[in-house]
């Protein structure tokens, strides 16, 4: 584990100047007060952009009558683990609309990637067949809601995915993005649906860490205090898709209120070592718990997405490690042990913690659990194959090419909707 962290060089937004100086000025004038994003644009942006949080629940649209369409797969996915399978060989038909929706870091045939067999690939949970992802069924689903996915780079990658898929059936409008396009807003008129990508690396507050009166890779964390950015208008969002991860690999330091309970990869005498994990758990129950306590927020479901693996062979990601392979791996070749699989049994066992007392406020949480489908998916990653100007050194064996295997959460994402909207019952 190193600092900084493979994000800071593959994410091709981050780390630009612009953020840092934001980050420099609130940093100084006072830790955790303000946040280093801006959302002022995005909020002033709804004053002006047609009922965007008029409350309309799912329940209530359900009563209206729609949606019309059932899925051919009936209620098979009632009571089947959907992520306990494995990949079958399968034609794919090309899912997108066309290549104009993919975003150019994560095209990865744009880039020169040739082989394409790794499409060619199906998720099979043991017990029933996960529903193929149709565009009509999810925009009937959630016509008149507002879906946001909350967190770094690799949940961002699935909203691109979604973003394609839904394409083919409607195109919808960008209507909003900051300069980082990391916060960003698209309208489906057509279905008066809004899907919105807020950022946060973290889940709670947190801040580059000043040493020597520079910035660092280092970060605080007030692992306490949900970070302000996704929380500011949550009351207005029916389905939140909420993840954390990648971030947590590098020297942190976390905070409850001014004493530090704790530090991510750091040698000091007498703070508490923490595992990535152990942060990573301590920052998604925050969100949980803010997402609960949400007086206003009812009848919100609540997506939590298990972490997603890298996969960096013969070498770490900053020592030319590379991802070349073609295919996805047999279930038998994975070591099911170690960090990510720590972190994703964490993230079901808060989701389901939460699951439970979330009942009785009428609030869902639910487990996206990607972790075993995607440890399984060397051949998913952009690889060489991501437009690597700046950085000629690093390969991208974190994010997930499009189209590519990344499709298959917005086909578990549809079956949890199924379920949810009692679609299926
Ligand atoms: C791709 O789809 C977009 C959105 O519908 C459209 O504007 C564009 O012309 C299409 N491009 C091609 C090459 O068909
Ligand atoms: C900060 O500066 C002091 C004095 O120049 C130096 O001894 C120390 O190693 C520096 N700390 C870090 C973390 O770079
Ligand atoms: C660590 O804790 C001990 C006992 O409380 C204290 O004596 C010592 O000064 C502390 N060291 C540092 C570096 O804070
Ligand atoms: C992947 O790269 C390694 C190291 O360069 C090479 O030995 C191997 O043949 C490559 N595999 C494929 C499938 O291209």
């Amino acid at each position: 584990m190193k600092a900084p962290n493979v994000l800071d060089r593959l994410d091709p937004f981050h780390g630009g100047k612009k953020e840092r100086e934001r980050c420099l000025s609130t940093g100084r004038l006072a830790p955790f007060l303000l946040p280093c994003l801006c959302l002022t644009t995005i909020l002033s942006l709804f004053l002006y952009f047609p009922n965007p949080f008029e409350a309309v629940s799912k329940r209530e649209i359900q009563q209206k009558g729609a949606p019309i369409v059932k899925p051919p797969e009936g209620n098979a996915i009632l009571n089947c683990n959907l992520y306990e399978g494995r990949w079958i060989q399968y034609r794919r038909d090309f899912n997108y609309k066309n290549s104009s929706c993919i975003p150019e870091a994560r095209n990865c045939f744009l880039h020169g990637r040739t082989d394409r067999d790794f499409l060619n690939w199906r998720w099979k949970p043991y017990a029933c067949n996960l529903p193929k992802f149709d565009p009509r069924i999810f925009l009937d689903m959630v016509r008149g809601n507002k879906m946001a996915f909350i967190g770094d780079s690799v949940s961002m990658n699935q909203v691109e995915s979604l973003v394609c898929l839904l394409s083919k059936e409607e195109v919808p409008k960008f209507v909003y993005k900051d300069s980082a396009e990391q916060n960003r807003i698209w309208h489906f008129p057509e279905h008066d649906f809004i899907l919105m990508n807020l950022w946060s690396r973290f889940l709670v507050a947190a801040e580059q860490r000043m040493i020597n009166g520079s910035l660092s890779a280092a970060y605080n964390l007030q692992i306490d205090k949900v970070d302000e950015d996704w929380t500011a208008n949550l009351q207005t969002i029916d389905y939140v898709v909420i993840s954390n991860g990648l971030w947590f690999f590098r020297q942190i330091y976390l905070y409850k209120g001014d004493t530090v309970v704790g530090c991510v990869d750091c040698e000091e005498p007498n703070v508490t070592k923490v595992s990535p994990s152990g942060a990573i758990q301590m920052a998604l129950r925050t969100a949980l718990v803010y997402i609960n306590g949400c007086k206003e927020c009812r009848g919100i479901v609540t997506v939590v997405r298990t972490f997603s693996p890298t996969h960096f062979e013969h070498g770490s990601w900053d020592t030319g490690g590379i991802c070349n392979r073609t295919k996805p791996s047999d279930e038998r070749q994975i070591i099911w042990v170690g960090e990510p699989w720590n972190i994703r049994k964490i993230q079901v066992e808060e989701t389901e913690r939460m699951g439970k007392e979330g009942k009785e406020q009428g609030k869902s949480f639910v487990a996206m659990d990607v972790t075993k489908a995607m440890l399984m998916r060397p051949d998913g990653h952009p690889g060489d194959y991501w437009g690597n100007l700046r950085n000629k050194d690093f390969r991208d064996c974190l994010h997930w090419c499009l189209p590519g295997p990344i499709d298959t959460w917005n086909e578990f994402l549809m079956a949890i909707l199924e379920i949810e909207t009692g679609l299926v019952s």
